[in-house]
């Protein structure tokens, strides 16, 4: 009895070398962990199941059928427990065919989408790979297929996250695409849907891997990617903090931790907040630190689009998405890359039931050709569609500016906006004073006496929250050092909160 007991650990220990170790060895060196380190340091501590540790390629073309069989075939697949809670994860080993995924690898990680998908938790994928094998041609391009097709199906219903640790291309990417964030390593993994030496045959472009698909290009240019950390280690520690925050499925409670931050904390500081002069910017961040539970944010994109800022933070214990205008990047202003940045995030918290509060100072959207040219009206309705749509507790606080459009956008009273306040400093109009006097008062324009008189009259009319409060657009204006606690009272009230939109397949948002 003992020897089969010794060579099932003798196998076992032969599975967990995967690709061997010269190639763990180099995995080290090039700065990256193991499949299975990165598992570990990931769950909790010995919570990892693992399945399929013997699943072996079938391929036999390109000489497949005499290499060398490697147990596990480059993915490492189970589930396990992140602060108690299960997650379902699957690591790509980049020591075994560079993680490049077969027929049997693809049906490793279907059984584990499965499972989530059924039970109803979250799943993750630790991306290092090249993309489908090479040598089983159709068999692994319908593999990712299936990959792909249990994503789409997963969007909504549970949290998927992938996380970029290697070069990835191909299947490798795309998967990650369709899932809710994508987190990268800097300088040691990158993102393409083909390498720098396609790139070179097919464009005659030479670039590097990092130009071409870095975590910088990702987090700044293109967005692809919802952020990005030193190294491994920081990165799945940042993925366990994540994790605290979301709830398991769409239909499943908000994780509720306990909170020792008094909700009706006080913040004196917050009534100096906003500067005396208008055009002066201030840190919106700041207000978001002081309402959340002990100063905790996730922050969602912060690289890209910074003149507004997404993130989960925790009022009470429970999570809730904060969306908030940036007045010290671009003045706050809504453009495309904003719009298409907050809609994403709302949608996702619409869709997995976590609240939404929206800090409000926006001069507007962006005027101008390049925006234009570059589809503003259509970036822009996503938000207003995204908030417009979005059926769980919105709490909406102005505390300067709320021009135009985007006043309307911003999860406004009109968009179904639960409770909506204002600071006493907010301005709520159609534009700006100066804008509005040259317009509605040209006549006068020659006349600075005149001007200045009209510019105080269109001031103290209408740069206040009042105009909107006597109409019930605004259910309250509030001291500003009571946010939190206004706050976290709206979002106790509105908990059971039911509300539902008219049947239909699918809404058409516009893409
Ligand atoms: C089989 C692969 C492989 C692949 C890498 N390897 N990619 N084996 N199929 N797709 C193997 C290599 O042969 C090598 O094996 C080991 O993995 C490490 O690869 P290296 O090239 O030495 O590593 P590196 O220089 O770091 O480059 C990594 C890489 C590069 C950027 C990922 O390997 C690469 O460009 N691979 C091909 C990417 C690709 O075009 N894939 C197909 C995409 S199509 P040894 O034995 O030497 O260790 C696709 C379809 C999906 O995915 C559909 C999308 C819609």
């Amino acid at each position: 009895m003992k020897h089969i007991l010794d060579a099932l650990e003798e196998r076992r220990a032969n599975a967990r070398l995967g690709g061997g170790q010269a190639r763990i060895d180099t995995q080290h060196k090039r700065g990256k962990l193991t499949a299975r380190e990165r598992i570990d340091l990931f769950l909790d501590h010995g919570s990892f199941e693992e399945y399929d540790m013997f699943v072996q390629h079938r391929a036999v073309d390109f000489g497949m059928d005499k290499g060398e069989k490697i147990p596990g075939d480059g993915v490492v697949t189970g589930w396990g427990t992140v602060n108690g809670r299960v997650v379902y994860v699957y690591a790509k080993d980049f020591t075994v065919f560079g993680g490049s995924l077969s027929e049997t690898h693809a049906q490793k990680i279907m059984k584990i989408q499965d499972m989530a998908l059924r039970n109803k938790a979250p799943i993750i994928g630790l991306f290092d790979a090249g993309g489908a094998r090479i040598q089983e041609g159709v068999a692994a391009l319908g593999g990712y297929a299936e990959v792909f097709q249990r994503n789409v199906l997963a969007s909504g219903v549970i949290p998927q996250i992938s996380v970029i640790m290697g070069p990835c291309a191909g299947g490798d990417v795309y998967s990650p695409a369709m899932t809710d964030f994508i987190f990268m390593v800097r300088d040691t993994s990158y993102m393409f849907v083909t390498g720098p030496d396609v790139v070179k045959t097919v464009t005659n472009e030479t670039v590097t891997a990092e130009e071409l698909g870095g975590a910088k290009v990702h987090t700044t240019k293109s967005s692809i990617a919802d952020g990005a950390y030193d190294n491994d280690v920081e990165a799945l520690l940042q993925m366990r903090r994540l994790i605290d925050f979301l709830p398991s499925s769409n239909r499943d409670e908000l994780p509720e931790w306990p909170s020792f931050d008094d909700p009706a904390r006080e913040e004196i500081s917050l009534d100096t907040l906003i500067p005396d002069n208008p055009n002066k910017p201030y840190d919106i961040r700041e207000l978001i630190l002081k309402v959340a539970d002990e100063g905790d944010f996730f922050e969602i994109q912060e690289a890209h689009a910074r003149n507004i800022v997404t993130g989960f933070a925790r009022v009470e214990g429970r999570t809730t998405g904060i969306v908030a205008n940036q007045p010290m990047v671009l003045a706050g202003v809504l453009d495309s890359d904003a719009s298409r940045k907050a809609a994403r995030f709302v949608r996702f918290c619409d869709a997995f039931n976590i609240p939404i509060v929206t800090f409000v100072d926006v001069p507007g959207f962006l005027p101008g050709t390049a925006q234009e040219y570059g589809g503003l009206i259509k970036h822009g309705a996503k938000l207003l569609f995204a908030y417009a749509e979005a059926t769980v507790p919105k709490v909406t606080l102005i505390t300067r500016k709320a021009f135009g459009g985007a006043y309307d956008v911003m999860a406004s009273k009109h968009l179904r906006g639960d409770v909506n306040y204002a600071w006493p400093t907010a301005q709520i109009a159609v534009m700006g004073a100066k804008g509005a006097v040259e317009i509605i008062f040209r006549a006068d324009i020659k006349d600075p006496g005149k001007i200045a008189e009209r510019t105080k009259e269109y001031e103290e009319r209408f740069l206040s929250p009042f105009v909107a409060a006597e109409r019930g657009y605004i259910d309250d204006v509030i001291m500003p050092h009571a946010t939190r606690r206004r706050i976290a009272r709206a979002l106790a009230m509105l908990r059971h909160k039911e509300l539902e939109n008219p049947w239909k397949k699918h809404d058409n948002i516009p893409l």
